[in-house]
């Protein structure tokens, strides 16, 4: 964006710490009012922090509630999000108050998709136990029945949700031997589902599916969608992973259903209210957990900071921003 020494630059509020690159270059265009503390934002600091401002860049750990959306000053025009999910957006109110969303789809597909494998593998395989085992000292040595897992060759990959992450997911589990199954809205053109088998209806899916991966957006729809009913689908001793939204599945249903062996193992990188997730999946041994890192590589972040400053940019010069969603 072009600025000369008359013209000032717009305050931007970037709420959390970002990658140094990602601010570097923040600084260089706007008047950023960065977080070098990373402190988390509560709804009044976001709004009293926010005076002044003429765009926000956030993060999905920010609820922007139709509330805090009121509140903001009017002086706002754009929320950039750190984040390809924008749950944590109440967009209508936004778009009410005539102010800009934009979003970073594409950057985070590997990344995801890597961290799924990870999931799936450390499920599967009963990371969790071996390590613990190993670092608390009680690991006696090898024997020929010690936390015997779930092998992935020649099982079926179901993935609820085929958009980019989930056919980036598909491609990997491939190169572990899997066959992949799929719901989505509509049915992908034969050279994006390299075979896959396409279930109009994600129940029959489920039916067919020894590991499933969850890559749908959490919407009033998706809400809870992996129930007690869709779970008792599932073949006994299947692995269910999520690095999508927590507010997909059903906790208590997923913690009884982990609890009973119908489910054999959960790899979770996202969770309900997180970071307070249901103190059930602590406790459980058959659970692998990550603190919400799917897309937590340095290329992908500065990516994704790159992205949201691309929409900001677009917007300040009076251009359409590439990845606006509201
Ligand atoms: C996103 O972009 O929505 C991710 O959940 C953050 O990694």
């Amino acid at each position: 964006m072009q600025t000369s020494d008359s013209q000032a630059r717009p305050v931007l509020l970037v709420t959390r710490r970002l990658p140094e690159a990602v601010e570097a270059r923040a600084a260089r265009t706007y008047d950023a009012r960065l977080n070098p503390d990373d402190a988390p934002q509560t709804a009044p600091s976001l709004v009293e922090r926010a005076s002044g401002a003429a765009g926000i860049l956030c993060c999905p750990a920010e609820k922007l509630t139709a509330d805090v959306i009121g509140a903001l000053p009017d002086s706002v025009r754009i929320l950039a999000t750190f984040s390809v999910g924008t749950d944590h957006i109440d967009l209508g109110a936004a778009r009410a108050r005539g102010i800009v969303v934009t979003n970073t789809p594409g950057v985070l597909t590997d990344a995801t998709a890597d961290t799924a494998l990870l999931l799936i593998l450390g499920a599967a395989r009963r990371a969790s136990e071996g390590e613990s085992l190993v670092r608390t000292g009680g690991w006696t040595g090898w024997t020929p029945t010690q936390l015997m897992g779930t092998h992935l060759g020649g099982k079926r990959l179901g993935v609820f949700g085929m958009g980019r992450i989930g056919q980036a997911v598909a491609r990997r589990a491939r190169a572990f031997g899997m066959s992949v199954h799929y719901s989505n809205r509509s049915r992908l053109p034969a050279e994006l589902e390299e075979g896959a088998v396409f279930h109009a209806d994600p129940e029959a899916m489920l039916a067919a599916t020894d590991v499933l991966t969850l890559h749908c957006p959490a919407t009033p729809q998706t809400h809870h969608w992996l129930n007690a009913a869709r779970i008792a689908r599932l073949p006994r001793g299947a692995v269910v992973v999520n690095t999508a939204r927590g507010s997909v599945v059903d906790d208590e249903a997923l913690i009884a259903a982990l609890k009973d062996g119908h489910v054999a193992a959960a790899g979770l990188d996202v969770f309900e209210n997180e970071p307070n997730l249901h103190p059930g999946y602590r406790g459980l041994p058959n659970t692998f957990l990550l603190p919400h890192l799917g897309s937590a590589t340095v290329e992908t972040r500065n990516a994704m900071g790159f992205k949201a400053l691309d929409n900001l940019d677009a917007f300040f010069a009076g251009q359409e921003p590439p990845d606006r969603v509201a």
